[in-house]
């Protein structure tokens, strides 16, 4: 950093510089500078984003986040933090990391892709080397299937070829076909390279509302026992999990062979929200608005939420989603 600032500086001193020295010097002088600013790749990735393989993710930048961010996902939380710092510091991972994100809508699966994102490349979901994909959104047609799988596959192959560090996020992967997950399978195995790219490097994120209900269940249980939502562990959700996710004829993902083979790395379970997380959620969206937090209306605000079951009312139907536009209402001015 102190390097790249005094080139900068050097660059912006420049003109002053010039009646004192000899202008040909000057030039050499300055290309020099320029040059070496330019080659020196940590020095050029603090200014311009790149795919900087060598580039070390923060474990406390990471942890921060989740912890000040994401509410009431303990297990995502732990599980993504050790999943991405150790693959990322891993010289020489032997396949792509993949990660499957499941849970109810609202309670946020996306969110948490997008703050790995943004913790990996400072252009977070909008950088080059971010890609995003929604299954009803990009592959709308059944009928075009063979030119969506050609057109994913060299999207996949042309970007880790550009960028070992890619990441590939699929959302709305329960509504994916089946043959489009068969066609990136190959890039989520163990494989040192295929037709001479290798993959290893890449990130793969799956997100899916696939075993919510089941996920639920658990959380339900704990809450009914008078445990400690906190007091769940992953064990208690991974059978759950599985199972759900093996059972569900609907869904294409679970019919192809990527959980067969094992080409999961971790399976990721998000809780349903409770009305205090609601709360969370209100009292940053006023705090980013730059209103003044007003608890008054943040309670208003999460009572008007759904909740389920419907007599114990514990969890948001809708997990933190739609609260924002509830919060317009009262800011109408
Ligand atoms: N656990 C959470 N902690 C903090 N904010 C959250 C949480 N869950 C959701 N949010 C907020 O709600 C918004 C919507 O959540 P998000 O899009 O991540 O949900 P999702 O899990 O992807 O839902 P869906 O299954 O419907 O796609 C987020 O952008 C974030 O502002
Ligand atoms: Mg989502």
């Amino acid at each position: 950093m102190k390097l790249g600032r005094a080139a900068l500086g050097l660059l912006l001193l420049a003109p002053l510089a010039v009646r004192a020295v000899e202008p040909i010097s000057l030039g050499l002088a300055l290309a020099g500078v320029l040059t070496g600013y330019i080659s020196y790749p940590r020095l050029y990735c603090l200014f311009a984003e790149c795919c900087s393989p060598k580039r070390s993710l923060s474990r406390e930048a990471l942890q921060k986040d989740l912890d000040s961010k994401l509410f009431g996902q303990h297990l995502a939380k732990k599980v993504i933090l050790n999943a991405v710092f150790g693959f990322i510091s891993n010289p020489k991972p032997k396949k792509p990391l993949t990660l499957s994100l499941h849970g109810w809508t609202g309670t946020g699966k996306n969110f948490v892709s997008k703050i790995i994102a943004e913790n990996i490349y400072k252009g977070g979901l909008n950088s080059d080397y971010v890609h995003l994909f929604v299954a009803t959104l990009h592959f709308p047609h059944i009928s075009n299937i063979t030119l969506y799988k050609d057109q994913l596959q060299s999207w996949i192959r042309g970007n880790v070829s550009a960028c070992a560090r890619s990441i590939f996020i699929f959302d709305e992967m329960d509504k994916m076909h089946s043959g489009l997950i068969d066609a990136i399978k190959p890039y989520l195995d163990y494989y040192d390279n295929l037709d001479g790219v290798s993959y290893q490097k890449a990130i793969f994120i799956f997100l899916s509302n696939a075993g919510a209900e089941r996920i639920t269940d658990v959380a339900l249980d704990f809450w009914r026992s008078g445990k400690q939502r906190e007091e769940i562990e992953l064990k208690d959700m991974e059978h759950a999990l599985s199972v759900s996710a093996f059972n569900n004829k609907n869904s294409g993902f679970w019919h192809s062979s990527l959980i067969d083979r094992n080409l999961i790395d971790y399976f990721v379970p998000f809780l349903p929200l409770e009305y205090k997380h609601l709360k969370m959620c209100i009292r940053v969206e006023m705090q980013s608005r730059g209103y003044k937090v007003d608890e008054d209306i943040v309670s208003r605000v999460a009572e008007e939420m759904t909740f389920f079951p419907k007599e114990e009312r514990v969890f948001s139907d809708k997990g933190c989603k739609t609260v924002f536009t509830k919060l317009d209402y009262y800011y109408d001015d």
